[in-house]
């Protein structure tokens, strides 16, 4: 018998966390819901990220029997107040059944919406193992009610649903705990609940309508916050003597006379950061290197003669120690907040999580590599619609997060947590087919952060350029932008890119 544990919260009150881990065996199955506090004064709470793993009181990444985080699912909530989000951390151990598909529409369900809509299409319809029949693929990324943001949600199969969604007493939507229990738990199977009166008492009937064994978490005493611990190994600063320059400025709009200063340089970003004049930075939207060896693009296949190759990804080299890329990171962060405008400096940093080894390696870690200053402001989401990796042959996350950091004198939305969705820029697209990059983000959500930001935008900087993107959309939209890339292989996607800017805007970020 398999044991399920559905963490809501109650506030004020501590969970018994000697009892939650007493229960823990191989075939548990944690779900901690996750809504995150903010303020449209300061943002989010940088610890709460950071530590990610606590989880109503239980330390999570420290139980004897090894749970790992699986999964995190987005979810949009039905009546916000502080965010339009929550989170969903699937906690389980390795051995247990568990793989991604688990958190997927099932099949059956797809075929049983296309019979009452499409009733053509569902004749001889087979499942797809790549994607639904839509094209898009309802992965972690759970849309149930209609999002009152600006952005309109992607049009999947699953699309907000036109009728008041039925809620339980927290808010939660009805569908997604039977959702959760349909995919985590089977018939007679124990379901511990951590929540509030009214929460206990609505799932004590969803329970019983599921024919699952309810129980209520005790409350007791929970377990200490300890952070993890960030190793920061030495990495050698490589001094580059003579820097390549890539000069991509150009005359702005119909004002001829005014210049955007648009500069790229092949160089390590800690040195690049260091030779830039005190004060000049005003934001900063980034990617760093994922640091994982690029896998999916390792692994040996198939040549035209058919023998097993490993394809090379020329100057594309991912793989340092975890303490090394930490201090990557920080130097990096360093660098940029020393050369950070006084009256107020923000970073859009884009990141996923990591998939590797049977777990999810959320990339919150990094605020703790942050300068103290640095502000969580938001955590944005950016949503795509091609969730198949065809390098391991698996589905991938359909989302990456953009963490928005920084200081001073910085404007924030009434409520936190927006669902951005951005298409990727596809691998046959003209823009793309002669670019070398492998890890490229849209122009448009370099424009989306800066407009997001509503601030004045003097110099952005990408200390991470890869093929350029920011300084291209910088370039589009009117703003001066500098950046650095390490590899000198991509000097030809830089200068490609900025070939592809036809217009360039007048620096008001809010009309572009
Ligand atoms: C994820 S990619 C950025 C992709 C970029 N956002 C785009 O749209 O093309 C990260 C890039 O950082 C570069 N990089 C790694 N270490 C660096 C360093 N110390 N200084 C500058 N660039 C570095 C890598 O070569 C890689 O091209």
């Amino acid at each position: 018998m398999a044991d399920l544990f559905f963490l809501i919260g109650r506030d004020g009150v501590d969970i018994d966390a000697n009892f939650v881990k007493s229960k823990f065996n191989d075939s548990t199955t944690v779900i901690s819901v996750h809504l995150p506090s903010y303020s449209p004064s300061v943002g989010m709470d940088r610890d709460e990220w950071a530590n990610a793993h606590h989880q109503h009181g239980l330390d999570l990444a420290r139980v004897e029997s090894e749970l790992k985080l699986r999964d995190v699912v987005l979810f949009t909530i039905p009546n916000p107040t502080q965010t339009y989000l929550g989170m969903l951390q699937v906690w389980n151990s390795p051995s247990s059944v568990y793989d991604i598909d688990s958190v997927r529409i099932p099949w059956e369900e797809v075929k049983e919406h296309l019979k009452r809509t499409e009733p053509e299409k569902a004749k001889g319809w087979k499942p797809d193992p790549r994607n639904n029949p839509a094209g898009k693929n309802p992965t972690n990324f759970w849309h149930f009610s209609t999002l009152p943001a600006r952005q309109k949600p992607v049009p999947t199969l699953f699309g907000p649903s036109e009728v008041l969604p039925i809620t339980i007493s927290s808010g939660l939507e009805k569908e997604l705990i039977e959702r959760i229990l349909n995919a985590h738990s089977s018939a007679n199977d124990c379901i511990y609940v951590w929540g509030g009166d009214g929460d206990l008492k609505d799932m004590k009937e969803i329970c019983a309508s599921m024919g699952r064994d309810f129980n209520a978490v005790p409350s007791g005493t929970p377990d200490e916050l300890v952070p993890i611990p960030v190793p920061i190994d030495d990495l050698p600063v490589s001094v580059t003597a003579d820097p390549i320059v890539i000069d991509g400025s150009k005359p702005q709009g119909a004002n001829e006379g005014n210049i955007v200063s648009i500069m790229a340089y092949i160089q390590d970003c800690r040195d690049g950061l260091a030779s830039l004049p005190e004060g000049v930075l005003s934001h900063g939207v980034t990617s760093p290197p994922y640091n994982i060896g690029y896998d999916p693009f390792n692994e040996p296949k198939p040549d035209a003669t058919g023998a097993l190759v490993v394809p090379v990804r020329e100057g594309y080299e991912d793989s340092l120690s975890p303490g090394q890329y930490a201090s990557l990171l920080k130097s990096t962060f360093d660098g940029m907040d020393e050369k950070a405008d006084e009256t107020g400096f923000e970073l859009f940093l884009n990141i996923k999580s990591n998939y590797a080894d049977a777990s999810c390696d959320l990339p919150f870690y990094m605020l703790r590599l942050m300068p103290e200053r640095w502000k969580l402001l938001d955590v944005l989401i950016w949503r795509y619609d091609i969730s198949f990796d065809p390098g391991r042959g698996k589905y991938k996350p359909l989302y990456e997060w953009v963490i928005r950091v920084g200081f001073g004198d910085v404007k924030l939305p009434a409520m936190g947590m927006l669902d951005w969705y951005i298409p990727i820029l596809k691998g046959n697209s003209d823009e793309r087919k002669n670019l070398k990059h492998p890890a490229m983000f849209p122009r448009e959500l370099v424009n989306r952060c800066l407009t997001e930001s509503a601030r004045n935008a003097s110099m952005v900087v990408d200390p991470f350029l890869g093929s350029g993107t920011t300084l291209s959309a910088c370039l589009e939209m009117g703003v001066n932008a500098v950046g650095f890339e390490l590899s000198e292989t991509f000097v030809s996607d830089i200068k490609e890119r900025f070939t592809w800017v036809k217009h360039i805007g007048d620096g008001n970020l809010k009309q572009v």
